[in-house]
Order: C-alpha cells, then sequence, then structure tokens
C-alpha cells in the first residue's frame, strides 16, 4: 500500500494507473477510521481495479468554534486498518500540501440544499467539503467516489456538484452503518461520556419509531417531527439542533410524506453533535 503525501506525487500515481487502464475508486474521509468507513472501502474494492482512501482533517470545512483541534486522529491505526482492506494508496496531505499560504479559491453550492439542516448549524461547512471534495477529484482522478448515507446532506451536496459541474465520475452512496444497539457509528461518538452514549441511542430509536409511525399510515409531517421531538426531549442530555423532514432529493419543504423523504436529525449531547437520518423510500 503506498502512502502519499503529496499533491503531484498522487496525482502521478493516479495518471499512470488510468493509463494502464485501471478503474479508480475513491474514498474520502477525515480518518480515526471505523466500519463505516470500512464498508465504503469494501464497495469500493469490489468494484473498482485500484482503489484509494484519503485521509485529511480538512479545516476548510471546521467553524471557528468546532473541533478541529480535538478532532480524533490515529495514523497507525488507520493504516493498518486499510492495508488489511487490500487498499492500494492512501493519501494523507498536510493542511499546507491542500491550502498553501494565499490559497482563495472555494467551490459552492447555492441554493437551498446547502443552506438547510447543517448548512444553517455550520455556517460554511459545506463550502469546505465541497472544495476539498472538488480538489480531491482533481488530485485522484477516481471513476467512482463513495460517500455514506450517514451524511445525507453531505452526497445529495455532491451529487448535485458533480451533476452541475460536469465532473467525469460516478458518486456511490454507501447504507448508514450501526453499532449493534442502533447508534449511527462516527469518529465523535469518541466524545461521549458513558450516559451521554447511552441516551445518544435516542436517535436511532426516534428515527424507528418514526418509520413504524410512517409504515402505519402517518403522512403528516409535523405529526412525525412531533413524535420525534417527544422522544428525543424525553432524554435529559439530548439537546435538539434540529429536527427536519424534507424531500430527499433537494431538501425542498413538503406537506406530505411521499417516496422519497428524508428525515433528518442533529442533537448535541453536552459539547458533541450526532447527526442521523431516514430515507423513506418507496
Ligand atoms: P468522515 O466523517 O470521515 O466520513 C467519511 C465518509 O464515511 C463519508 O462519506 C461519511 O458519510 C461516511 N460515513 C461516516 N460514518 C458512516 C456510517 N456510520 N455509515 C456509513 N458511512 C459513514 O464526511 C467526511 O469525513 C468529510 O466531510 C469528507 C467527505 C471526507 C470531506 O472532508
Amino acid at each position: 500500500m503506498r502512502v502519499i503525501n503529496s499533491v503531484k506525487e498522487m496525482q502521478q500515481w493516479s495518471q499512470e494507473q488510468r493509463r494502464s487502464g485501471n478503474r479508480l475508486g475513491l474514498v474520502p474521509t477525515m480518518g480515526f477510521l471505523h466500519q463505516g468507513h470500512l464498508s465504503l472501502v469494501r464497495l469500493a474494492r469490489a468494484d473498482c481495479d485500484k482503489v484509494i482512501v484519503s485521509i485529511f482533517v480538512n479545516p476548510m470545512q471546521f467553524g471557528p468554534n468546532e473541533d478541529l483541534e480535538d478532532y480524533p486522529r490515529d495514523l497507525k491505526r488507520d493504516l493498518t486498518l486499510l492495508e488489511a482492506e487490500g487498499v492500494d494508496a492512501v493519501f494523507n496531505p498536510e493542511p499546507a500540501e491542500m491550502y498553501p499560504d494565499g490559497f482563495s479559491s472555494a467551490v459552492t453550492i447555492e441554493g437551498e440544499i446547502a443552506q438547510k439542516l447543517c448548512g444553517s448549524s455550520r455556517p460554511g461547512h459545506f463550502r469546505g467539503v465541497t472544495t476539498v471534495v472538488c480538489k480531491l477529484f482533481n488530485i485522484c482522478l477516481p471513476d467512482k467516489a463513495y460517500f455514506g448515507q450517514k451524511d445525507a446532506q453531505q452526497v445529495m451536496v455532491l451529487e448535485k456538484m458533480v451533476r452541475e459541474l460536469n465532473f467525469p465520475l460516478e458518486i456511490i452512496r454507501g447504507p448508514i452503518v450501526r453499532e449493534e444497539d442502533g447508534l449511527a457509528m462516527s469518529s465523535r461518538n469518541t466524545y461521549l461520556n458513558e450516559e451521554q452514549r447511552q441516551q445518544a441511542l435516542v436517535l436511532s430509536r426516534s428515527l424507528n419509531a418514526a418509520q413504524a409511525a410512517i409504515e402505519g399510515g402517518e403522512r403528516d409531517p409535523a405529526k412525525i417531527k412531533a413524535l420525534l421531538w417527544e422522544y428525543i426531549e424525553a432524554s435529559p442530555l439530548a439537546e435538539v439542533d434540529y429536527i427536519e423532514i424534507y424531500d430527499g432529493e433537494e431538501l425542498r419543504d413538503i406537506n406530505t410524506i411521499e417516496c422519497p423523504a428524508l428525515i433528518a436529525l442533529a442533537v448535541r449531547f453536552g459539547k458533541t453533535r450526532l447527526i442521523d437520518n431516514l430515507l423513506v423510500e418507496g
């Protein structure tokens, strides 16, 4: 497995692979890998000739009061996990390699898809995500790029970017991977103390309750939202950031739940902000 820190060397490696006729898969990550990340690596491994995983904690997508400094890192462990998955190349640049002095470009998606949900609670976040992912696409030159449904809005925003800016690649979505008790896996789960970790189960449980209500015939988003609020507020450590239901394609407001619809939650436990979602499909 090659570990590459330089943009130029990564680009050259990818160009050579493409010239040899290999189809490249890219899994962008911020490291501290868990089974959610590895599920995407496995999708790429099954689908592509060469697999690249990027590990880069992207400063541009963190707000001034967010957890950039504290974000968990363990490169050695990550590399061992990726080696075992048969990954061909890991791209692990320093921030100054990605954002040299004087860097001033950005890729932004206008419109409500990037403004609602995390776009409104984390101003500038998606601008940081689209910019870094655009750079990663230009550096790693993938035929396919893999993103998790865990970050539903992120993958919607990136699909729109790829579509509208004509990137010659395909985005593949991987399903949410959960702990046995239902908590969606996240590098940020390590911030939770025992009590918070226990109460964090309200996210997946409330979504399960919402799904059951929808399967039982409830189609009113206000009623489903009320049910979610009630469920989550019963947990004393939970502080709701948002509970929203939008259409699952462009995040438009909806008056009735038709497929696909996205039910999205962001809830804080102390300083830790967790997200989870349910895509209601036909
Ligand atoms: P990160 O949070 O490390 O996640 C990397 C990828 O793993 C994302 O596509 C995310 O949706 C996916 N993922 C995380 N947890 C998952 C889970 N429980 N099940 C399935 N997939 C999961 O998302 C980012 O990094 C960054 O924003 C990035 C795209 C790398 C840009 O910096």
